[in-house]
């Protein structure tokens, strides 16, 4: 087994053959909305409406049974089972929302910015999952003044999910991958560098090359160049 620890990040790209918007190419979803409308917890103060708007969108579309894993999720899922039967570690720490991943049977996954699919108490922070549209009028049950549920997304300005667990793989990790990820936002954007700091090998899997340096790189649809890096792997 040449790399017994492996941590892998996926970003929107990994999504994008599936047929889910990605951030920042054409068309993207910051071409069309505001980050600061509706990925802020000041956005929702501000226009609670719109916000639900933005996710009610991107939740109902987990929903349409033309939407499937693609190949790349698949190949990572069946990865990760053989790495494992192998007496390998593994990790996948994604920035998307969606639920893509776990559908295509992955289990060690860290969703760092949390999933369309969850609602949370702003309060407490109890989340629950929630596959219709949310309202302004859906209330918590958990506080004695009800409050106003969110979706449980890690907005801009707010700290994702499980952090210390996504340091420690990856300082411990002998082989990182990057996936379908523009590398422009933190601390997601910094873990590259944590890992080639601690040893590991780094490898960008991408349509195009980014700023990460990375000391090996294949470019190309995902649903290609995923399969054909991991079956090499393994
Ligand atoms: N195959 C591989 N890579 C692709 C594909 C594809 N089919 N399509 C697009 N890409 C690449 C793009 O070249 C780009 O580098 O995926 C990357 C998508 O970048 P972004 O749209 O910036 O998405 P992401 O990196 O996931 O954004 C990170 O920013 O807005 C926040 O919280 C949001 O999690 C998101 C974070």
């Amino acid at each position: 087994m040449r790399f017994h620890h492996i941590v892998v990040l996926t970003g929107a790209g990994i999504s994008a053959e599936s047929g889910i918007k990605t951030f920042r190419d054409h068309n993207g979803l910051w071409e069309n909305h505001r980050i600061e409308d509706v990925a802020t917890p000041e956005g929702f103060a501000r226009d609670p409406a719109l916000v639900h708007q933005f996710y009610n969108q991107r939740r109902a579309q987990l929903l349409d049974p033309k939407l499937k894993p693609n190949a790349a999720h698949l190949a990572l899922a069946r990865f990760e089972q053989q790495h494992k039967a192998k007496g390998g570690r593994f990790l996948l720490i994604s920035q998307n929302v969606d639920n893509l991943h776990q559908r295509a049977g992955s289990e060690s996954v860290i969703a760092m910015h949390g999933q369309l699919q969850k609602i949370k108490c702003p309060v407490t922070g109890k989340n629950q999952s929630w596959l219709k549209d949310l309202t302004a009028a859906d209330l918590c049950h958990c506080c004695k003044t009800a409050q106003p549920l969110r979706p449980d997304i890690v907005w801009f300005g707010e700290m994702p999910y499980q952090m210390d667990e996504c340091v420690d793989a990856l300082m411990q990790a002998d082989l990182f991958i990057s996936i379908g990820t523009s590398g422009q936002v933190y601390p997601a954007a910094g873990f590259v560098q944590i890992a080639a700091e601690s040893g590991a090998h780094t490898v960008e899997l991408n349509m195009e090359p980014t700023r990460g340096d990375f000391a090996e790189g294949y470019y190309g649809p995902a649903a290609k160049i995923v399969p054909a890096y991991l079956s090499k792997l393994s």
